[in-house]
């Protein structure tokens, strides 16, 4: 028997970084030699009033000041995004922050209560036996059970069976499963059967009934829910006709310019339109039209690669590396190409895993199966026989979330998203159709419209505040035939290869782009940057002002272990502009890290390794950690926090001797703990009821025994439910008793 050492088990924990460019740091070390030049001359390099001396007045652009804070949600916002009545914002916060806790139990703050509710192995069905802490239910029955890894989720109010933005008395919760502990999944740990023919399929053989254990507990749950009956919370409704799994073998479709390409031609599909599964399903957002936006992030680990370099193309091969697949690549250890052919129940079931060249043709082997994962992708939940979109347009990358901008009727639909990886990118993408109002509730059909036909762009940060959007448009820009890293010769070749084509214009590249989120106040766009253990400390991803730190914290290496909040404003406050304003919202630091704490963050908001995060309708932004720096001192939470928008803030020189802005500092009224996790966790996945009253987020892979089972004692992911104990809305307490009156 062999487990899977930590860095197999902690798959989420794995992170790719086969960005071999020199993109901005390409820029970055042409600026150092100028320092140098200036120091060689006698100049002391620039002053941080001189570094942003070309900085546009943000806050003074039309319709908006830092003190400017009034929602600049329109009519048609007001119909597209979900919530009731006219909650306004709370001008501070008044709960009492949740202390630091490494306890095995999570906390949330007074006045709450928060419930453990559908966890790993949940039946959404009757007439199949509940999880049991022997873990023997079949692998087939995951089909109709909660999988594994909670994470994105989004709840939609229902109405006479269709999408109401504004209903909370029932609705359906849909939620992404990551990825899987293979090690506690399995009833026989992570299990190798003896295999003299090993070696030839990389390393060793698993079971087939634990990989099929494994495909099923990925993907998406779709969980009606109803009010409970005493009017505060939800519960599932069990064999509700909306219940319903999407897993790693379910049937896909390809939309946009993807769609029939060469490069998703499989032996499944040799027309290279559909695929089967929706894989490592990370962050989720929903659409102005009323359906679910899964991503799929870590598909790297699931693939294995052998010995078939000769056989390809140098184009074939650098588009495979470009993603992490480079030859003899056995993927994270889930090695789901490797169980006993004989076994499998439908053809291919292990071998499409296995991306290496076998056959005389694509459509003799699955070459291209790797090509067919990293999509955003789109789920109707109201209709049960629906099947997942991959909305190619959108790029294919480690797709975190995506995050729409305020919709307005006659514009074109934007979304932002980010690539979590080290040292990759953050993109958006704009609509060719403009928007109507009358799209919302219309399904696929609208997905169709507003995401098969657009320009995909990518961000570059300058150091000077200032940003650019760079389309990746064939023809344009060097993304060509000519392009000497990967040749492009068609507009399907630019999006499977979107890392790549960003990479020829020029793109920044970002510590590990994590969630994006919009602010209905103000419309500026947040990112999470999480930590970049190679800031600074690899040569081609020195410091820069939106990548500004690298230190040594608690005596690891240095680099960047804490992350930051990047924001920026969209020129104009048109989010199809080509360029933008940006600061730094907010650097996570330990507050006792002094030489790091640019926010002067305290006891009540210290936080490490921002990763999700959510503008909720009021403009209230929540923020959750995924973090294993300060978790010595607290485990993962969940933060409420109130920004203001971008130059709100003052210049700073980070440890690392780099110039940048940072927003307005922290304080006890404008960010505080929420929430505190269980030992060991995640805290991830997050949204709100449209009434304000039940908050749910996700905790991934609980330590000790969190979410255990009556009698059990194995840790399960699972969503929990927050609720005001009187019932009331979420954070009502800060609008204080003058509010009411106003
Ligand atoms: Fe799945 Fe980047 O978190
Ligand atoms: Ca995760
Ligand atoms: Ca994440
Ligand atoms: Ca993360």
């Amino acid at each position: 028997m062999t487990v899977l050492n930590e860095t197999q088990n902690l798959a989420h924990e794995v992170v790719e970084d086969s960005n071999p460019t020199n993109n901005t740091d390409f820029q970055t070390i042409i600026k150092r030699r100028l320092n140098r030049r200036n120091i060689l001359k006698g100049g002391t390099g620039l002053t941080a009033a001189a570094f942003f001396g070309t900085l546009p007045l943000v806050g003074c652009r039309v319709g908006g000041s830092s003190n400017n804070l009034n929602p600049i949600t329109t009519t048609d916002n007001n119909v597209a995004i979900p919530a009731i009545g006219d909650l306004k914002r709370p001008e501070t916060l008044r709960f009492t922050a949740v202390p630091h806790s490494t306890a095995e139990t999570m906390s949330v703050a007074e006045g709450y209560k928060a419930e453990i509710i559908l966890p790993l192995g949940t039946p959404l069905i009757s007439g199949i036996e509940n999880w049991k802490d022997n873990r023997e239910q079949s692998a087939e029955s995951f089909d109709w059970r909660m999988g594994d890894n909670h994470d994105g989720m989004w709840f939609f109010g229902k109405k006479d069976s269709a999408y109401d933005a504004k209903a909370s008395d029932n609705g359906l919760l849909v939620m992404n499963h990551e990825y899987v502990n293979s090690a506690e999944l399995s009833p026989f740990g992570y299990f190798v059967t003896p295999d003299k023919d090993a070696e030839t399929i990389y390393q060793s053989r698993r079971l087939a009934s634990d990989v099929r254990r494994e495909v099923n507990c990925h993907g998406v749950s779709v969980v009606e829910m109803t009010r409970r009956s005493d009017g505060v919370g939800y519960e599932m409704v069990l064999n509700s006709k909306y219940n319903r799994r999407l897993t790693s073998s379910t049937l896909a479709t390809f939309t946009g310019p993807v769609a029939g390409s060469d490069l998703v031609k499989t032996k499944f599909d040799p027309t290279g339109y559909q695929t089967r599964g929706i894989n490592n399903n990370c962050g989720a957002g929903l659409s102005p039209w009323g359906t679910y936006l899964t991503t799929e992030e870590n598909f790297l680990g699931v693939f294995a690669r052998g010995q078939d370099a000769s056989q390809l193309s140098a184009t074939q091969n650098a588009g495979r590396a470009r993603y992490g697949a480079t030859e003899d690549f056995s993927g994270w250890g889930y090695l789901w190409h490797t169980p006993d052919a004989k076994e499998a129940k439908v053809a291919d079931e292990f071998s499409r895993w296995d991306m290496t060249v076998v056959g005389a043709t694509a459509a003799d082997d699955y070459r291209n199966g790797f090509n067919t994962f990293g999509f955003m992708t789109e789920i109707d939940p109201f209709d049960q026989n629906s099947v997942p979109q991959k909305r190619t347009a959108l790029g294919r990358f480690a797709h975190e979330n995506c995050a729409y901008a305020p919709v307005e009727s006659g514009k074109p639909v934007v979304f932002y998203m980010g690539d979590d990886a080290r040292g990759e990118y953050i993109y958006k993408f704009v609509s060719n159709a403009l928007w109507s109002n009358s799209d919302i509730g219309g399904g696929l059909k609208a997905g169709s419209k507003y995401m098969d036909e657009g320009t995909l762009h990518v961000a570059i940060f300058n150091d000077d505040g200032s940003g650019k959007w760079q389309p990746l448009i064939h023809g344009q820009n060097g993304l060509d035939a000519a392009n000497s890293a990967l040749p492009f010769n068609g507009q399907d070749e630019v999006l499977v290869f979107a890392r790549a084509a960003a990479d020829a214009l020029g793109a920044t590249k970002m510590d590990r782009p994590e969630w994006v989120s919009v602010s209905p106040i103000t419309g500026e766009v947040y990112v999470t940057l999480t930590n970049n253990k190679l800031r600074g400390e690899r040569e081609d991803q020195p410091v820069s002002a939106t990548n500004p730190r690298s230190y040594q914290a608690r005596g690891k290496d240095r680099g960047n272990d804490n992350g930051h909040i990047i924001r920026w404003a969209e020129t104009g406050g048109d989010h199809a502009a080509m360029s933008f304003e940006w600061d730094i919202y907010l650097f996570a630091s330990p507050s006792d890290l002094a030489a790091e704490n640019l926010s002067k963050l305290n006891d009540n908001n210290d936080f490490s390794s921002p990763d999700g995060l959510y503008f909720d309708p009021r403009g209230v932004l929540w923020i959750q950690t995924d973090d294993g720096a300060y978790t010595d001192t607290s485990s993962c939470m969940l933060l409420a926090a109130l920004p203001g928008n971008v130059s709100d803030g003052a210049p700073t020189v980070t440890s690392a001797g780099r110039q940048t802005r940072v927003g307005t500092f922290a304080n006890n009224d404008n960010i505080k703990r929420f929430f505190v996790g269980p030992e060991g966790c995640e805290v991830t996945g997050i949204t709100m009821t449209p009434d304000f009253k039940t908050l749910f987020i996700n905790i991934q892979h609980p330590g000790n025994t969190w979410g255990a089972a009556d009698g059990g004692s194995t840790p399960r992911s699972a969503t929990v439910m927050i609720t005001k104990e009187d019932g009331d809305v979420i954070l009502a307490e800060s609008f204080g008793p003058s509010a009411s009156t106003t």
